[in-house]
């Protein structure tokens, strides 16, 4: 086990490029199964989920050889259609593989999948979509079987607009004999690039970003080179720690479309966000404003992975903000770990009451899932004192090499083994 000790109460100045995006490259590695030509992957992110998509991957039997940060992927030799239960569990985008190992082996077994614990999480909209495709699914003992001698083409409303179920129907329909056209598709910026990513393979998709995608199947989908878009959660995760701290940070290579809720908040709380090209510069000075409400919504509304990080900088803030979490049912255990830093925060259900206080003070924390866990590193930057983050592996899971960019903005973090 692994802890990140910080001293706190520091202001951050610097600058730093951004990751690419853990949402975008999951659906991209288990969509190189699609092709039994070789598949390469740029610029992968230094995180834990990234490398446990490329252990299933190799589970599966494809080659994978590493060029730097790059991932070239050979599944001309992949020979299982089994996702590994002890791999699901660890991460819940093993669930991508149904669409893409159906589509290539016309069947596919998986466990139920793993991920955060932040709520229960099903994958019905997933089941009832590939059922729709003409997938037969049977679940037995904790597992799924999927088959279907002929993926066809088919009308698929969803009942709520799944970031997974989206990626997952489109990875199953990419070479479905005819059109699936899917209707109440989440409209993230990741699905379009998953959208982009197919194309380059040979796919003919269209529509992604909006609410009707339209996957028109091909016979055949070819190698491709790609690099996956920028982390929008990473960089939004550096910027509300710098308004928090103080400073001014520079992020590049960022579309800052793909932020606009958050840096709506921000310039609410009383920070001067600039927007030049690729890059977004953030100055926070004196203390924030709060702001009355923040409510997640899927895209283009507020993220719910950043709706921890936000919390822990309304912590700080002058006067109370209304925290809704429409997405998930347990997103708020992060807010017992904040209060023993002095936070005020009352939470109900979904809702969280956060009363700002002038300070926090350094403690002894407990990560219990990624972005509650990136909130308790940005209340230990502002707090007062020692703050000692446990369980960091949850946080490893989605921030690369978090110390050293957050040592380039000059705070004062280091990891030690316990
Ligand atoms: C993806 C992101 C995650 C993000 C989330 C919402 C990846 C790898 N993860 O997760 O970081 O927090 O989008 O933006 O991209 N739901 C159902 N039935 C289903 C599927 C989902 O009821 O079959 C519900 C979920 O319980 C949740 C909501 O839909 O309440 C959103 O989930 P979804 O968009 O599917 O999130 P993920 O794809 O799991």
């Amino acid at each position: 086990m692994e802890k990140m000790i910080i001293n706190g109460g520091g202001r951050l100045y610097g600058s730093l490029q951004v990751q690419r995006a853990k949402n975008a490259v999951l659906p991209l590695l288990a969509a190189s199964v699609l092709t039994d030509e070789l598949v390469r992957i740029r610029e992968i992110p230094k995180i834990s989920d990234a490398e446990n998509m490329l252990r299933i991957l190799s589970e599966l039997g494809c080659g994978i050889v590493r060029e730097g940060n790059d991932a070239v992927i050979d599944s001309s030799n992949a020979a299982s259609h089994e996702i590994p239960a002890v791999m699901t569990k660890e991460i819940r985008s093993s669930i991508f593989m149904l669409g893409s190992v159906l589509t290539r082996f016309h069947r596919a077994k998986i466990s139920y999948p793993g991920g955060c614990d932040i709520g229960l999480r099903p994958i019905d909209l997933h089941l009832s979509g590939l059922k729709k495709l003409g997938v037969e699914i049977v679940e037995e003992g904790g597992y799924i079987h999927c088959s279907a001698d002929r993926i066809k083409g088919a009308e698929i409303v969803l009942d709520f607009p799944s970031v997974g179920a989206t990626e997952n129907i489109m990875l199953a329909a990419v070479k479905a004999e005819g059109r699936t056209i899917l209707r109440n598709a989440a409209k993230e910026p990741e699905i379009v690039d998953l959208q982009r990513f197919l194309n380059a393979m040979g796919a003919k998709v269209q529509g992604a970003g909006t609410a009707d995608v339209v996957i028109d199947g091909v016979e055949h989908l070819h190698g491709v080179d790609y690099t996956p878009m920028e982390d929008r959660i990473e960089a939004g995760t550096f910027l509300i720690a710098t308004a928090v701290c103080g400073g001014e940070i520079e992020m590049s290579g960022v579309f800052a479309q793909n932020l606009a809720a958050l840096l709506h908040k921000l310039r609410e709380n009383g920070c001067k966000v600039y927007i030049k090209n690729d890059k977004i510069v953030l100055e926070s000075k004196g203390r924030l404003k709060s702001v009355d409400l923040v409510e997640t919504s899927p895209f283009p509304g507020f993220p719910t992975d950043l709706q921890a990080q936000y919390t822990a900088l309304s912590c700080l803030a002058k006067g109370s903000t209304l925290v809704v979490e429409n997405l998930f049912e347990t997103r708020f255990k992060y807010a017992g770990e904040l209060k023993r830093m002095g936070a005020d925060i009352t939470v109900r259900g979904r809702t969280a009451i956060v009363r700002g206080v002038r300070s926090l003070q350094g403690a002894p924390v407990t990560a219990c899932d990624l972005r509650g866990g990136a909130a308790l590193v940005i209340a230990g930057l502002a707090a007062e004192g020692r703050t000692e983050v446990l369980d960091l592996s949850h946080v490893d899971r989605g921030y690369g090499e978090f110390e050293r960019k957050l040592r380039l903005l000059g705070a004062k973090v280091r990891r030690i083994r316990i």
